[in-house]
């Protein structure tokens, strides 16, 4: 039996796939010769391949134009990039020549898209689809764009009193308000129900009451989003099926409401044997809003996504140079890198997160089952498991040349995570710092250590 790391890799996936080849032992990622780009700036590492973001807003606008045409559905897609997966300049750039609308998240991201429209990346024609808990001060600034005349702002209630922000402060003629529905959770999650979004059944009678008869606003959109993702489950098309009866529901007496969101949740690829079928899913999708719609007699809706980690996640690799090895019981080997898994692939460690992990070099030598440790002092941090089977195997060290390892696929919210230059998930700003203290009398006292961060600073850090 071989034992090479590559015949390993050749016996247990269809070996090379897209993204991922090896020449002469050397892995390449997209076709780059990652052993090169390791030589000239040295680990640990954090890569961007910028052009394969477009190719997965390519891909995904291809499949559902070919799910619609195919059964002649009436409405439009609308892909929207969910920000908070990377805030980074570079992403927003590539994301947005592909012609895409964007979904934000917090006032900061509010700031991040005057920065955007300054800079000539989106226009008062681009969808602002705004999520989210609205502060006074996300719901103003959204109130702001929609005041300049961004037509297609749309901020998605997250509960009925939001509503009395963009009455407060929205002083144009109309506005334009998306309903956010509160899904069910997956029944092994700890709630019931989602605590985004309004309850279906507060929904109809919220919109008799405080929508139907308002002279300002338009209700536009129905979202919903299953925060475990789009699966092909029972429980997916169950709570897809409630959420388009409500639609209908709705559209029968609001001719206004014309979109409908489904969110993010549209996988990357976490393993070499990652099976999921993509084209099936949206056909599936887009067949069932047009089935229930038809049954109910309404006209097909404008169908948007978020699509954050489908589009940016495929686009980043993480290296490590194994700096050792340490043997510490008959079984268990562990290969401690440069570098920590916490602070640099925090859904790791946060939530389970599973990546690709392959060796860049020394594809050529034996492999050996081994655990992945960080060099923190923190016992948590530590990989030893894959999508596919509860272990990771790579190369067997040999003292000359050393191991390098990828985490691939790591391009969605890792940096904000993990704080890359003191950046936060969803752009919320480090909160002020206050020191309490007692002085020699026995009297409290207290100084401002550092003030809250502004969304300057944040923006200065993307690349703005
Ligand atoms: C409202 C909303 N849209 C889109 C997304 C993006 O999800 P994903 O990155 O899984 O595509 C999220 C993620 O939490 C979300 O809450």
């Amino acid at each position: 039996m071989r034992r090479r790391y590559i015949d390993l890799i050749n016996q247990s996936f269809y070996f090379p796939q897209e993204g991922f080849e090896v020449k002469d032992g050397y892995l390449y990622f997209h076709d780059v010769p990652l052993h090169d780009i390791i030589q000239q700036y040295g680990t640990p590492l954090r890569l961007t391949y910028l052009p394969k973001i477009g190719a997965q807003i390519r891909k995904a606008k291809r499949w559902f134009e070919n799910a619609m045409d195919s059964i002649n559905y009436q409405g439009d897609y609308i892909y929207c990039y969910c920000t908070k997966s990377s805030h980074f300049s570079f992403v927003l750039n590539e994301a947005l020549d592909n012609d895409v609308h964007i979904e934000t998240s917090s006032a900061a991201d509010i700031d991040l898209a005057w920065r955007l429209y300054k800079n000539k990346k989106i226009d008062q024609q681009t969808y602002i689809i705004c999520n989210g808990f609205k502060t006074a001060e996300y719901a103003q600034k959204i109130s702001q764009l929609i005041n300049e005349e961004f037509t297609r702002t749309i901020p998605v209630l997250d509960n009925m009193q939001e509503l009395d922000f963009y009455e407060q402060y929205v002083q144009a003629p109309t506005c334009n308000v998306g309903i956010r529905i509160a899904a069910s959770e997956e029944p092994r999650f700890e709630f019931y129900t989602s605590r985004l979004g309004i309850r279906y059944s507060d929904i109809m009678p919220f919109y008799k009451e405080k929508l139907r008869e308002h002279p300002k606003f338009r209700l536009r959109m129905l979202h919903f989003f299953i925060s475990t993702g789009v699966k092909d489950s029972e429980f997916y098309w169950a709570e897809l099926n409630k959420a388009l009866t409500i639609y209908c529901e709705l559209r029968k007496i609001c001719p206004t409401l014309t979109c409908l969101n489904i969110g993010g949740g549209f996988p990357y690829r976490d393993s070499l044997e990652h099976a999921y079928e993509y084209e099936y899913m949206i056909s599936e999708i887009v067949q069932q809003v047009k089935a229930v719609c038809d049954s109910a007699g309404v006209p097909h809706p404008d169908i948007f996504t978020e699509f954050g980690s489908f589009t940016v996640a495929e686009s980043g690799a993480m290296i490590y140079s194994v700096l050792g090895e340490k043997q510490q019981n008959d079984n268990e080997v562990w290969y401690l890198i440069d570098s920590s898994l916490i602070t640099t692939v925090p859904d790791c460690w946060g939530i389970g997160q599973r990546f690709i992990v392959l060796p860049i070099n020394n594809w050529e030598r034996e492999y050996q089952r081994i655990n992945i440790g960080g060099i923190t002092c923190d016992s948590q941090d530590y990989y030893n498991s894959e999508v596919h089977r509860n272990e990771v195997y790579l190369p067997k060290i040999n003292g000359k040349e050393p191991l390098y390892i990828g985490f691939f696929h790591v391009g969605a919210y890792q940096e904000s995570l993990s704080g890359f230059g003191g950046l936060k998930h969803c752009l919320l700003p480090s909160p002020k710092f206050v020191l309490l203290d007692i002085d020699d009398e026995g009297k409290l006292t207290h100084q401002l250590f550092a003030p809250a961060q502004s969304h300057e600073q944040m923006l200065d850090l993307l690349g703005y």
